[in-house]
């Protein structure tokens, strides 16, 4: 793979994401840096928008026209690069190509991807040969769930150092975030829901809490997930549920058994929000709650799903709520 034209390319360079992306990747290594990339899409028009954004210094920066429904195409972008990241999402829409084709031609890959039941498809027909090509596969980089998978690895490193031990539970907790959810993120969490609404056996699936782990993990804890709202007595306060809670404790839990069980066998770890202490706190949580049990209910059948699509939900391309336009959700660049 040395001999590759790219270290990077960023398949996806026309999304919400992929925009943010391929600005920083700009602004820190312009064009002809230390770090060779590109920007790829399906659309040779809105590549060229992008680099136009990025301002005149960026006219060298090398455009790859890739449609995930052309294998070729996809074989192609493989051939020029060290590693790919693709943003193109949603990914169990769409990735599955990207994935065969990093991983038949052993080149490394990442994504942004939430959606548990495709990672455990992808593991279940690619983790061999991925393996045997030398195709590292990292999904879950983003939000969902790098602070989760690393905090941890990070605490437990600690509880190591201190206490001669890791510990046996962690419970992560959210106080406050800051800005929206991208058009692409909606995207995928309603696809979950419509898939699951469907199928029974996919809802089961999304209820294992060691979805992720390889087969022979061995844990048998039961895990405790934040449904409506309840009480934290370690916290002194009211927890609501967390959206991601349902991506990262599989990847907190894949890590664990990676790793050996090095966060014990009996490990248990969940993740909501923090809501306050009293009724005010109490009043949130259970709104926490409802507020994401309508959404996925919501999601999950026709006429709500296209309500929601046409009135509330962000678009495709923007993290701009039809209902709630926020400044701290637009793209970096504007
Ligand atoms: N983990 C996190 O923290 C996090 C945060 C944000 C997003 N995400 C995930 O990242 C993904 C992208 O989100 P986003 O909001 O940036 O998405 P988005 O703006 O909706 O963009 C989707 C991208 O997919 C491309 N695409 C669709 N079909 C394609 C095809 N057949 N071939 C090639 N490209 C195709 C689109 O190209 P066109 O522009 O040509 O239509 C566009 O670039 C989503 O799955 C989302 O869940 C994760």
């Amino acid at each position: 793979m040395s001999d590759s034209q790219f270290d990077v390319v960023v398949f996806g360079a026309t999304s919400f994401v992929g925009q943010i992306l391929c600005q920083y990747l700009f602004d820190t290594y312009g064009t002809d840096g230390a770090l060779k990339w590109a920007a790829a899409g399906r659309s040779q028009d809105k590549l060229e928008q992008v680099k136009a954004s990025l301002g005149d210094a960026a006219t060298a920066l090398p455009l790859i026209t890739a449609n995930a429904n052309d294998a070729d195409s996809l074989d192609a972008l493989c051939a020029q690069t060290r590693v790919v990241v693709s943003t193109v999402g949603p990914y169990a829409l769409y990735g599955e190509p990207m994935i065969k084709a990093c991983v038949n031609s052993g080149t490394d890959y990442c994504d942004l991807t939430g959606e548990a039941q495709w990672i455990a498809d992808m593991l279940e027909q690619y983790e061999a040969t991925a393996k045997k090509n030398g195709a590292r596969i990292v999904h879950c980089c983003g939000f969902d769930s790098i602070p989760s998978d690393m905090g941890v690895y990070f605490l437990q490193q600690q509880a190591q150092a201190r206490f001669n031990a890791p510990a046996s539970t962690v419970r992560m907790r959210v106080k406050v975030a800051k800005g929206g959810v991208s058009g692409g993120t909606v995207a995928s969490m309603m696809n979950i829901a419509e898939e699951a609404g469907k199928d029974p056996a996919l809802r089961k699936k999304l209820a294992n809490p060691y979805l992720l782990c390889p087969p022979d993990h061995g844990f048998k804890s039961r895990q405790t997930s934040i449904g409506l709202a309840s009480y934290d007595d370690d916290f002194n306060a009211w927890v609501g549920p967390f959206v991601m809670d349902a991506i990262n404790s599989r990847v907190v839990h894949r890590s664990n058994a990676l790793t050996g069980q090095a966060y014990t066998d009996h490990f248990t770890y969940n993740e909501a929000m923090l809501t306050g202490d009293g009724m005010g706190g109490r009043m949130k949580a259970l709104g926490i709650g409802a507020g994401t049990g309508l959404f996925f209910a919501a999601a999950a059948i026709k006429p709500t799903r296209w309500a929601l699509n046409k009135f509330v939900v962000p678009q495709p391309g923007s993290a701009e709520s039809r209902l709630l336009r926020h400044p701290l959700c637009r793209p970096h660049r504007q």
